[in-house]
């Protein structure tokens, strides 16, 4: 399955399908690979991957790092890479943001091809352009926006693994929340075991976040604060557990959480938080924020880059499948929190 987008003038091709990564590498000129210890033993040798054209690096969050970004860069170097090559990334959000930061910078921008390997590297982390590294233990301090000029999304990588697309499971459940109830329609009844299913779900979700980044390629109209439903708490849930509880189920709690207040609010249809949280119950993913998470902490939301002054831009899914930003008092947001956390 095939699609494109356009995000500020550079075209993107789009693609997912089973077994389609190995001719993207071995189709390739020119093109410099980088991928994680993780992929390249599970994989390397049915990826084919060139030997003299291919570094490996750290997996996880420690590929997002300034000794990565030089190693990357030095390696291109000293191997004659030039402008008109290409770096091709096979792996998961991690290598992907270290690769886009590289490609964006190395003699000034060179071409990027994103093969991803986890679920929400698929649906999320390759599409929209933003990438980076972080510096002195915080997240994404460096980076820049460059899209890939191709999207290789092949099945095979997840297929088998559930925990894999666990992972992903809330982002989709956003994306289904806030443009597309197809989505949510189809989890009632996911069979991520069929691989057409899959294909399917995972192009749904990538043309949500591709149509939301194209409408706000550098982030600074506020469209793309969509994306950013559940994240407001979950951000907050996520640093007060000292990240005990996860990315994934932290935004699941913050969608559940953000709908119940604005549901209250009278800005959501009172179904949503329902839904959130069967869906929840269904797929194994907690909504309810566990009580060791102190009630009155909600300092960590005042990092927030959605917050400017005493104001909040926040994005209110007002019925399945429906969204828009709404701007409200910080304070207000807070205490009706505090409420909902009691209740
Ligand atoms: N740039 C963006 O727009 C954006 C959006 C969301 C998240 N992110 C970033 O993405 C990162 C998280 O990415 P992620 O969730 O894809 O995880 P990841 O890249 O950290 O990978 C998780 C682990 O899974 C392994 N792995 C990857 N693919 C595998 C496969 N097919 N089979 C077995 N193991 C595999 C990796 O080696 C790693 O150990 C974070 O750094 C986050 O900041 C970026």
């Amino acid at each position: 399955m095939l699609f494109s987008f356009t995000i500020d003038g550079q075209t993107c091709q789009y693609e997912t399908g089973t077994d389609i990564a190995r001719e993207t590498i071995s189709g390739s000129s020119n093109s410099y690979f980088i991928t994680g210890k993780n992929i390249e033993s599970k994989y390397g040798k049915v990826l084919g991957l060139p030997k003299e054209s291919t570094l490996i690096i750290d997996d996880g969050e420690s590929a997002k790092s300034l000794e990565s970004y030089g190693r990357v860069m030095s390696w291109l170097m000293e191997n004659g890479a030039g402008r008109n090559s290409t770096l091709a990334y096979i792996g998961g959000g991690t290598v992907g943001d270290l690769a886009g930061f590289v490609a964006s910078t190395f003699k000034r921008g060179m071409n990027l091809v994103a093969i991803p390997t986890t679920f929400l590297s698929m649906i999320d982390s390759s599409i929209g352009g933003k990438n980076g590294i972080n510096l002195n233990g915080v997240k994404n301090m460096a980076g820049t926006f460059l899209n890939p000029s191709r999207i290789v999304a092949d099945t095979s990588f997840i297929k088998d693994n559930t925990p894999l697309i666990m992972a992903g499971l809330p982002e989709a459940i956003k994306h289904g929340f806030i443009k597309d109830r197809w989505i949510i329609d189809k989890l009632d009844k996911n069979n991520f075991e069929d691989p057409g299913f899959l294909e399917e779900f995972i192009i749904h979700n990538a043309r949500i976040k591709a149509e939301i980044c194209s409408l706000d390629p550098y982030d600074t109209l506020g469209t793309r604060s969509l994306l950013n439903f559940g994240h407001t708490v979950g951000h907050w849930i996520e640093s007060s557990s000292k990240n005990r509880i996860n990315h994934g189920e932290a935004v699941m709690m913050g969608m559940f959480m953000e709908s119940t207040v604005t549901s209250a609010m009278g800005l959501t249809e009172n179904t949503v938080p329902e839904k959130i949280r069967l869906l929840g119950e269904k797929l194994g993913i907690p909504t309810k924020i566990p009580d060791s998470i102190i009630v009155t902490d909600l300092t960590h939301m005042e990092y927030d880059k959605k917050i400017n002054g005493d104001d909040i831009y926040l994005p209110v899914v007002t019925s399945p499948g429906n969204s828009k930003i709404v701007r409200m008092k910080l304070k207000d947001l807070k205490s009706q929190i505090e409420k909902a956390m009691v209740g």
